[in-house]
């Protein structure tokens, strides 16, 4: 018995980092997976994994894509009970050198990207009596730091988004919660983060990094009937550096 036995959940970004490996964790949980990626490395993900997994690719700064994404998962299950929205990019600059092409192509995936997989996301719900929603947005979301204007604010918007779903949506029993990942080793941008900013992940209160589990098990909490009163939470996963003057 897992705590998610037979809930349907999609991914985003599941070919990579926290995505891959809450795809992982929601499967030894008993989930039903439909997991994506813009790489090709979801196949992957699902190959790791075994068993009967829905893969699909998608760009999730396309609203079609991401609509048909969750079709698929009704399409296959009947239902959508929980929906992780962990695809991101980071694009660094100070905001004197900082292109307007970057500011969209990052607001388009890490905004835009939550936004359509929430909103098509509680669409489904709507049908089949409610759901999860989680968004991955970043301590740079709560907390601004030099280079991280475009990021943050893509982050911070999230975090907007988040507030408003569990408002709009709590009614119709949906619940909508964010995680505000510190520094996370993972391949893609925990990688690029550790070797831009070496140090970094070390100068919160734990004094080490947090690992994609942490996050894929933090997800599941959330998405499981053990939370069925959390809802608009906004939650650091940094070790606790959002409360030092670090
Ligand atoms: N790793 C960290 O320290 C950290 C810190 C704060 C926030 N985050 C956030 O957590 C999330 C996951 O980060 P990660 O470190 O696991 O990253 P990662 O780079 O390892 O994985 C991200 C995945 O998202 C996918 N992706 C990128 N653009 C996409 C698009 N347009 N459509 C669909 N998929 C797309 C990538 O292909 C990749 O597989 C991101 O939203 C990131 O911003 C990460």
């Amino acid at each position: 018995m897992g705590i998610l036995d037979g809930k349907v959940a999609v991914i985003t970004g599941a070919g990579s980092g926290m995505g891959k490996a809450t795809a992982k964790i929601f499967a030894q949980e008993g989930a039903r997976l439909v997991i994506s990626d813009v790489s090709g490395a979801e196949a992957q993900t699902a190959a790791e994994i075994g068993g009967d997994i829905v893969v699909r690719h998608c760009d999730v700064s396309k609203e079609d894509q991401v609509e048909a994404l969750i079709a698929a998962a009704v399409a296959r299950y009947g239902r959508l009970d929980a929906m992780l929205n962990v695809a991101g990019i980071g694009v660094g600059g100070m905001l004197v050198s900082f292109e307007e092409a970057e500011l969209d192509r990052i607001f388009s995936i890490n905004f835009k990207g939550v936004f359509f997989g929430s909103k098509h996301a509680v669409r489904a719900m709507k049908d089949t009596g409610g759901g999860t929603i989680t968004n991955w947005s970043s301590l740079s979301g709560l907390v601004p730091a030099a280079g991280t204007v475009g990021y943050g604010a893509s982050k911070a918007s999230v975090i907007h988004l988040t507030k408003t779903v569990a408002v709009e949506y709590g009614p119709s029993n949906i619940r909508a919660n964010a995680l505000c990942p510190g520094v996370i080793t993972t391949e893609g941008m925990g990688a690029a983060s550790a070797a831009k900013t070496p140090g970094k992940a070390t100068r919160n209160p734990l004094g080490r990094a947090g690992k994609a589990e942490d996050a894929g098990e933090l997800a599941a909490f959330l998405a499981s009937d053990k939370a069925t009163y959390l809802n608009g939470v906004i939650i650091p996963l940094d070790g606790g550096w959002s409360c030092t003057m670090a």
